[in-house]
């Protein structure tokens, strides 16, 4: 069945299919004006300027549903490319602990953090974290997030581990949006562990990783490379065996330190090195020489609303784009570093927090983004030959608007492959 979108007053990232923005190129934005936009089996089939109503005429004679979107503006559904949302627990106690001065580092040290998540995810049945999991995937589609990476992390045992990556893999089928999953069995240390790492590596390795691969549950693999987690080398060891598996590497780097991550990250070519709290010369130069032909670079994804929530520094973005490098950024959504489901609300952060135009942030949650899961022949611009992904908002001149207008959801109307969900 064809479907014509039309009466849209603006329609903002018409770009090339494959498109992503690097450095200064993040600046332009490709709009239509008075815009439709022709849909058939979820895909655009074509897109354009009205010119007149003999066109528009024309249009529906080709179309069985005529959808009109009243003068609203068109952007492609927002890309979340780092999320955690598959969780059992809030962690309010910790959020006080932290308001009267502990740190995240003093509190995952004495056994809370990601050790919490992780002894009450234990004990959680499947079907009650799926439930809850689906619920965070609804709220985050209506904040007009049609992309969604989601990761394993808070199991740290081989049955909990694999527990969440079913959930995971029961959410991809139940929802319309695209959704990946992300084995992230080296989230932290188990308690009875901290003496002997070597033994919870080989763990992920001999016994988590075969299982994730033969029943094929994971898109990528992440570990977290920092201070007090995973060290380089055992990250290495990682992401070497899961390459050899098929398992590209996104990781978590530089959160709390300067560690080593991000070289980790383009030495093993990983798709995307998130976080970069701390980055400097060093980090921004293995950056750069990632982005060649045959590779294709490590996108750089920062995550603003876990620097605001845990009052740690901003990545450099303005520095990474100064470089010439892309840049992308996610929410983090998780219960302990970042519990925020909407990618308007990062777009407002990065804005204000990271001084990033609008325009270059709007790049990061879209075709960005896209890029860093190499989905962006799919999702993240309004092209021919890409997904209907799309949300419709009231809001005039929204690329400035939403993030100007923080603390209000902007998409009034969300399409997934063509359908308003
Ligand atoms: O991306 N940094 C590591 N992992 C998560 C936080 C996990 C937690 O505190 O529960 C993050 O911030
Ligand atoms: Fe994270």
């Amino acid at each position: 069945m064809k479907k014509l979108f039309y009466n849209i007053s603006k329609l903002y990232g018409a770009n090339v299919r494959g498109t992503y923005k690097k450095g200064i190129e993040m600046q332009d934005i490709a709009i239509i004006e008075n815009a439709w936009m022709l849909v058939e089996n979820g895909i655009i089939e074509d897109l354009g300027n009205l010119r007149d109503i003999e066109q528009l005429a024309s249009l529906k004679l080709q179309c069985q549903e005529m959808i009109d979107l009243q003068g609203m503006e068109v952007l492609p559904g927002f890309v979340d490319s780092h999320t955690h949302i598959v969780f059992a627990a809030p962690r309010h106690e910790e959020f006080a602990m932290r308001i009267e001065g502990a740190t995240y580092e003093e509190i995952a040290e004495n056994g809370g953090g990601i050790l919490n998540s992780a002894r009450k995810l234990q004990v959680m049945s499947e079907e009650e974290l799926f439930e809850q999991a689906s619920k965070r995937v609804e709220l985050m589609l209506k904040h007009g997030t049609t992309t969604i990476e989601i990761k394993s992390g808070y199991g740290l045992t081989v049955d909990a581990e694999l527990k969440i990556l079913r959930v995971i893999k029961k959410l991809k089928e139940k929802f319309p949006c695209t959704i990946k999953a992300t084995f992230l069995g080296a989230h932290a240390f188990p308690a009875e562990f901290k003496n002997n790492q070597s033994a919870y590596v080989d763990m992920i390795l001999n016994e988590m990783l075969p299982v994730v691969v033969a029943e094929n549950l994971a898109d990528h693999v992440d570990v977290f490379c920092d201070k007090g987690f995973f060290t380089v080398e055992q990250t290495d060891e990682i992401l070497r065996l899961s390459a050899e598996c098929g398992l590209p590497a996104k990781i978590h780097a530089n959160e709390l330190g300067l560690t080593g991550g991000v070289q980790s990250a383009v030495k093993n070519k990983a798709w995307s090195a998130d976080h970069l709290e701390h980055c400097e010369e060093n980090e921004i130069a293995a950056l750069k020489q990632g982005f060649t032909e045959e590779y294709g670079g490590t996108m750089p994804v920062a995550l603003p609303g876990t620097s605001y929530f845990l009052g740690i520094p901003y990545a450099p973005v303005k520095q990474f784009m100064q470089h010439g490098l892309p840049v992308a950024l996610a929410t983090d959504f998780n219960p302990g570093s970042s519990p925020i489901c909407s990618l308007q609300t990062i777009w407002a952060f990065a804005c204000t927090q990271m001084k990033m135009q609008p325009v270059e942030a709007f790049h990061a949650i879209t075709c960005n983004a896209a890029r860093s899961m190499r989905l962006e022949n799919e999702v993240g611009s309004l092209a021919k030959g890409m997904r209907a992904d799309f949300i419709a908002t009231k809001t005039k001149d929204a690329i400035k608007a939403i993030p100007y207008f923080l603390g209000k959801n902007h998409a009034e109307i969300v399409v997934v492959g063509g359908t308003i969900v």
